[in-house]
Order: C-alpha cells, then structure tokens, then sequence
C-alpha cells in the first residue's frame, strides 16, 4: 500500500480495501507512518465518513494492536461505558452493584477529559486506591470479587493512543467513525462480552443534541454487534449535572450513598437502570423489571456496598481513612426565592474544574477534594 494512494481514496471518498486499512492500523501502531500522513487520512475521514464495513475493521484492527484480555468464569463479563458528563460517577457504584448481581465487570476507565471528571481521579481519592494493577491483577479481582476498577495500560489498543492524540490536535475528534472505533477498541480489548453504553446528550456533554448522540449510539451498537458482542446503548440527558456534587472525593461520597441505598433520585435511577440492561443483555434476567427490582434490593440491603468495599480493599483502598476534606467552604445562596428553571451543567463543570477538581495541563495536579455539593436540580425550589 502507497500511504498517500490510501490517503487519496479516503480523500475522494472511496471505501478502503480491508487488507489496506489493516496495514495502515499497523503501520500506525508500529511507527512506520509519520504523523503528517496519520493527520491528513484523519481529516479525510472526518470530511468523508467512513462505511459501517470499515468502521468495524477500523475497530478491529485497532483492538489487535495490542493486548487482547479473554475470561473464562462461570459468569458472564459486562461493562459499561458512558461517553461522560459532568458529575457522572454511575461506574462506581454501578461495577458493584453488577458484581452482586451475578455478572463480572472488568472495567478500564480513564482520567478527566476537560471538563468531564474521569472515573480514575474520583477513585483516587480515596486513600490508597490502587487504580494501576498489572493485568494478571486485575483479572485475578474480576474473578474473585466480580469487578476491578482500573486504568488504561499501555498494552491496550496501542494504535488509538497515536491517533488520540493526533485527533486532538488537528480538529478531528468529532468524527463518529473515529469516536466508535476509539471508544469499541479499547472496550472490546478489554475482552467483557456485553457492553452497555450511555451516550450523553446536552450542555454538559460530547454530544450537544440528542440527534448526534443517536447516530453515535447507532453506530457504537452496529461495530460491537459486527465484532460479536451483544451491545445496548442508552441516550440520556446532561443538560444538568447528575446528581448533587461535582469533584472527586465529593463524588465518591454521592457514590456510597447510592451504595447505601440513598443518594439522589437521579444518580440511584440511573444506576438501577444501566444494571438491568447490563445483567439482561447478558443473560442473568429475562425481564427489565424483574433485573430493576433485584437491582433496587441490592442497593437497598447493602450487598452492593459490601462489595465496593471488597473491591476496594483489594485494590489497598482504606476507606476507613475517610476522604479529602475541603479546607474552606463557601455558600452560595439563591439570589432570590424560586424555582430553579435552567441549568448550565457546562458552566458548573467549568468551576468545578476552576476549584482544582479538574486539569489545566497534563501535569496538573487535582485537589481530591474540591468541587461543588448540594446543587440544586431543574424544577427544585430555592429560597
Ligand atoms: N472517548 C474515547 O475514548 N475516544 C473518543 O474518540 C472520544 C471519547
């Protein structure tokens, strides 16, 4: 294959042969493409689109670049993946609560992206929380706990951590094709069999309509079932924060209360509801309803809290220690009595992230402990 040759097809909008996008995800992952020839086939992507066909090998290709992790135990593996939000914490308690209901969830999540917390630093603030265990590690927990909570490795679809950060910089991220196979390579590596996604529509959010976040759930759905997994994906709002606190260790303390049975409506709901399609797609309930109530109950009795503590035990997490205190915190009262009509998920992220909760540079360090609590929702009164 000639690199420019390929880069023209795509240019003027022809479908690449599947040996020839194969070669070129090698040439990728293994350096032998410069980056000035990966920048302009990213662009001719973003401007062309890709087919369904070639996403999927797109995907594949990508996947096998790296380490592909497979399990084999008497239950089924599922994941989630949300495409993020501003106080999404659902991961939290949402990997136990799949554990006490039968299903193993090998979870590799990923840091805060602007102004989206990420499921890593959350986890982080609690003391100790060891979020880089070796794969033999975390298999070992998936096996024995149910689930693990992790970060990336450098073994995983190595071909998207080159185009990532070739997307970030020439102004090709929002490319559906280039978002599923980014996204589906590094699930899919992860070796669970079904894979639920919530794709998040709204201010706070990726994707600002809810008709973009359509066409991405579509085409999340049509690789993975292309590639074999049984995949669902839910579309739902971020025009508001999820939940009432935003900022990591404030996060982990809404997450134990949903863990407790507690927690905001919206933050427990929306738990409940990606655990039973979750343990339905996988086979463990025949019925939604039925795999709601099994979820409610386990929220409610604390068998899934009892394993987030487990889990976190065995990744060194002494929640005993108790978590980050804010040195100083400040009220900010309603300049008047009513009712909350609009909320600006991406303004309050931006503070949050103003706070310390996010990064300004790559070697930011986050302060565990700021962030945002007792937010009120759309609808609420405020006096
Ligand atoms: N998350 C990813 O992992 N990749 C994308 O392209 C977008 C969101």
């Amino acid at each position: 294959m000639i690199p420019q040759w390929f880069i023209e097809e795509k240019r003027d909008g022809r479908e690449h042969a599947e040996a020839d996008l194969r070669a070129w995800v090698r040439g990728v992952a293994e350096g032998t493409l410069p980056d000035y020839q990966v920048a302009a086939w990213l662009m001719a992507v973003y401007l062309r689109g890709m087919t369904e066909a070639e996403t999927a090998i797109l995907t594949d290709a990508m996947m096998r670049s790296g380490e592909c992790l497979a399990f084999d135990l008497p239950r089924p593996t599922a994941d989630k993946h949300s495409t993020g939000g501003i106080g999404d914490k659902i991961s939290i308690p949402l990997a136990p609560l799949c554990a006490t209901l039968g299903l193993a969830v090998p979870m590799i999540s990923g840091r805060g992206l602007g102004i989206t917390g990420g499921t890593l630093d959350k986890l982080e603030s609690i003391p100790g929380f060891d979020v880089r265990l070796g794969i033999p590690e975390f298999k070992r927990l998936v096996a024995e706990v149910g689930c693990c909570m992790i970060g990336q490795t450098d073994t995983l679809a190595p071909a998207d951590r080159r185009l990532y950060a070739l997307r970030d910089v020439t102004g090709t991220v929002p490319s559906i094709p280039l978002i599923t196979a980014s996204i589906m390579s590094k699930k899919l590596a992860e070796g669970a069999q079904t894979l639920v996604f919530d794709v998040k529509f709204g201010r706070g959010a990726f994707m600002k309509t809810q008709a973009d976040a359509r066409r991405l759930a579509e085409s999340l759905i049509a690789t993975g079932q292309r590639l074999g997994r049984t995949c669902r994906a839910l579309i739902t709002d971020m025009n508001q924060p999820l939940g009432r606190a935003i900022g990591n260790a404030l996060e982990v303390r809404e997450s134990l209360d949903v863990l407790s049975g507690q927690g905001p409506d919206d933050v427990r709901g929306l738990t409940v509801t990606l655990a039973a399609h979750m343990a339905c797609a996988a086979g463990r309930f025949a019925a939604l309803g039925d795999a709601e109530a099994a979820a409610r109950a386990a929220l409610a009795d604390g068998s899934a809290l009892a394993t987030f503590r487990a889990m976190c035990a065995a990744q060194k997490g002494r929640l005993g220690d108790g978590l980050p205190q804010a040195a100083a915190t400040v009220d900010v009262p309603a300049p008047r009595s009513g009712f909350v009509a609009d909320i600006d998920a991406e303004a309050l992220g931006r503070a949050a992230l103003a706070l310390g909760a996010g990064r300004t540079s790559l070697e930011a360090t986050l302060d565990l402990a700021a962030g945002l609590d007792r937010l009120r929702q759309h609808g609420e009164r405020v006096e």
